[in-house]
């Protein structure tokens, strides 16, 4: 069962899964995702994880073996503003399926977890093992559900791991694109679309071209990160925590740069006073991945603006 397979990522993993040759049930309560990213023949069930007896009936209608847990509210400034929120969509979401895998014996699991979970890292590249200190609801909210999978598996036995996502961009066709206007990427391209400059939030970080530093992860190399993972639970018991990153570094300025060989011209910028909360450098120390999943990731940055522009019709 993939939870929130009908979200941008969501579907993007659901298509890498049905490559992996698996079989897959959505569940996804649309509040975000979009029911026609969910191709015909996979099994769409509409509801909220809230809905514990309907988690646990999916789980056992279905047969199901493993979960792939994306469905959660991802957005950074948002957490900020509602707490709460985010603590009972993602918190709560999470205890009631592990509950009901635990009730109806699914023995693997797969989660989305976040770089959110480190905070502003006192080193960079950042490993699993740097110390955990989100600095936001959204980032502690993902990094409770790491917790309770943890402790949940101790007792069942479970066999789980964490993916750590660092920057996702990108898309594999218009259909699946990022619809949210969320992230530096859309964002640039919204302005495009209105004619209005790209803003750069703060060019006095300690960074080389004083923009901050992310690590831009291609979605549909995080997908195949997914069914490299799937693969790993169902193999034996695993207790895993890996970030899915490339271990590059990109400042804003290039990210714009970037869009602006996709869209075959120059882009003009502004510079603003830096936004709250935004760590100066955030990028992956990523041969875990790689040797724990056999997994790299292969797209560029300009693989990912280029994709995420023809995705935007632009
Ligand atoms: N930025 C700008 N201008 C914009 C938008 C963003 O300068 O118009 C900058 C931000 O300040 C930041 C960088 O671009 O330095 C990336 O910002 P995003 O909002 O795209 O992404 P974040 O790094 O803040 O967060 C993202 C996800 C989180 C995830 C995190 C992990 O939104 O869910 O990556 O690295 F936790």
């Amino acid at each position: 069962m993939l939870t929130g397979g009908a979200g941008y990522i969501g579907s993007h993993v659901l298509r890498s899964l049905q490559d992996s040759g698996r079989q897959v049930v959505v569940f996804d309560d649309l509040s975000t995702g979009i029911a026609a990213r969910v191709p015909d023949g996979v099994p769409l069930v509409q509801g909220s994880l809230a809905d514990r007896a309907l988690v646990e009936q999916t789980l056992r209608d279905h047969t199901v073996t493993g979960v792939v847990h994306l469905a959660a509210k991802k957005a950074v400034g948002e957490s900020v503003e509602r707490p709460l929120w985010y603590y009972r969509e993602n918190v709560d979401g999470i205890l009631a399926l592990l509950e009901a895998m635990g009730n109806a014996g699914v023995g693997c699991m797969v989660y989305s977890s976040s770089a959110a979970v480190y905070g502003e890292p006192p080193v960079s590249p950042v490993p699993e093992d740097a110390p955990t200190a989100p600095i936001n609801p959204y980032g502690e909210t993902k990094l409770i559900g790491e917790w309770a999978t943890r402790d949940a598996a101790a007792v069942s036995g479970m066999s789980w791991i964490s993916l750590r996502y660092f920057n996702v961009a990108g898309a594999a066709n218009a259909v699946l694109a990022d619809t949210s206007v969320a992230n530096l990427i859309p964002i640039v391209l919204r302005n495009v679309r209105n004619d209005q400059p790209a803003i750069v939030f703060g060019d006095d970080y300690p960074t080389p071209d004083g923009t901050c530093l992310r690590d831009y992860i291609h979605v549909v190399d995080l997908a195949d990160a997914h069914a490299a993972a799937a693969d790993l639970v169902e193999a034996g018991p695993t207790a895993e925590v890996v970030n899915i990153g490339t271990g590059q570094g990109s400042s804003v300025l290039e990210v714009i740069d970037s869009v602006g060989r996709a869209l075959g011209r120059d882009l003009p910028y502004g510079v603003v006073a830096r936004r709250a909360g935004d760590p100066p450098e955030l990028v992956a120390a990523a041969d875990r991945a790689h040797t724990v999943l056999g997994w790299q990731a292969r797209h560029t940055l300009d693989d990912m603006t280029e994709s995420a522009a023809r995705a935007a019709g632009l």
